[in-house]
């Protein structure tokens, strides 16, 4: 068993795992239950000055590949959750991060409400736009009135990355989230003509792990640009591989929201012990040993050289004949013989599509400076 442990900005967590603000931490209840299926904490769902009014529907599944939702902040106000949902989120020690936004003048009355429940805080910048002129209004008006860590979580899109992770941590955020939801996103209900979501103009936001790709690329120009904070990946975490994946971009922990919702809480669990397993499978004993290992491949590439490959390697006593492979390759590249692929030289450009679809995992590449 690897020491799963994690620091993210002064706060312990027993894993990486952290619910991301959403349904699934809406209320005391779905905080407890999130910790007692396995999550080492959660950010209770962000809370603004005024309650939200939120549309119906809100949420759409697209069978696991990717998901829209126009959910937006608490339905509660902030004083039902000082009245009635604060102060039973946890279960035992877990940091209770509590979620907030989205103007300065919000996070002025919130803080000062919330701040004997917290252990740490998450300002989203969801509807402020890209400009960091009011994130860093609003992480100043939290840093006036606690000591507590401040979080600063960005959307996607925002151009400069690593400007944006130099003037948040000079500024004196503990952390980076990355990321809010991507969008705004449309889809059709193609019976009736209408979007699947219910906002004035029909516009959603999405999630899952169709997103997951963009939300490793912001971590990883995130992570290379901050000199001593952490970042929080969230987007698209779905398996323990997931995780894996985004502590080699550089994060230091994770947040899972969507599949959570599809799921339900025991996905934590299973996520936490199927990244347990690979590492423990590959001789990892805690995360520092690989973290941001993507950033040093990359470095070894000098910037922008280029790679290549040769023709695919074969583990023969794993393969099937399932032919996957021959059928699939776009340069007719592959031929069956006595139920194994055979690769023409000539014809095989190295492109490496086979290696990405074959059922065993037997075909691999390796990647050779040009
Ligand atoms: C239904 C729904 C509601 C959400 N509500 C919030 C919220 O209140 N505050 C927030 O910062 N992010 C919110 N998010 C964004 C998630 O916390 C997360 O950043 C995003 O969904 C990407 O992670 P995922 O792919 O694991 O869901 C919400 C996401 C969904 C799907």
């Amino acid at each position: 068993m690897a020491n799963l442990k994690v620091n993210f900005g002064g706060l312990l967590f027993d894993n990486p795992l952290i619910v991301g603000a959403g349904p699934t931490t809406k209320d005391a209840k779905t905080c407890r239950e999130a910790v007692e299926h396995g999550a080492a904490g959660v950010i209770a769902k962000t809370v603004s000055a005024v309650a939200a009014k939120v549309p119906r529907p809100n949420m759409h599944d697209f069978g696991g590949k990717y998901f829209l939702n126009t959910e937006t902040w608490s339905e509660k106000s902030v004083e039902e959750w000082v009245d009635h949902e604060y102060a039973d989120c946890k279960v035992g020690n877990e940091p209770l991060i509590i979620g907030m936004g989205y103007v300065a003048e919000d996070i002025e009355k919130i803080v000062p409400l919330v701040d004997k429940f917290a252990d740490g805080y998450e300002i989203s910048a969801h509807y402020v736009g890209r400009d960091l002129s009011p994130m860093l209004a609003t992480l100043a008006a939290a840093k006036k009135h606690t000591k507590k860590p401040v979080f600063m979580k960005i959307s996607p899109g925002i151009p400069d990355l690593a400007e944006v992770a130099r003037v948040l941590e000079e500024a004196g955020a503990d952390g980076i989230v990355a990321l809010n939801s991507f969008g705004p996103c449309l889809s059709i209900d193609i019976e009736t003509g209408m979007p699947h979501m219910g906002s004035g103009n029909g516009y959603g936001w999405m999630s899952g792990p169709a997103f997951k790709p963009i939300v490793l690329r912001h971590v990883l120009e995130l992570a290379k640009a901050v000199k001593k904070i952490p970042i929080f990946a969230v987007g698209g975490i779905s398996t323990g591989k997931d995780l894996i994946e985004m502590i080699m971009a550089g994060a230091t922990a994770v947040q899972v929201c969507t599949q959570g919702i599809i799921e339900g809480p025991k996905a934590y669990g299973r996520i936490v012990k199927e990244a347990n397993d690979w590492m423990d499978a590959h001789g990892y004993t805690c995360f520092e040993e690989f973290r941001g290992l993507t950033i040093k491949q990359l470095e070894k590439r000098n910037g922008q050289g280029l790679m290549e490959t040769e023709t695919p390697i074969l583990e023969s006593k794993n393969c099937i004949g399932c032919s996957i492979c021959e059928k699939l390759c776009p340069h007719q590249a592959i031929t069956m013989n006595e139920k194994l692929p055979k690769f023409n030289k000539e014809k095989c450009t190295g492109c490496g599509l086979c290696t990405s679809r074959c059922p065993k995992a037997c075909l691999s590449m390796i990647q050779l400076k040009k």
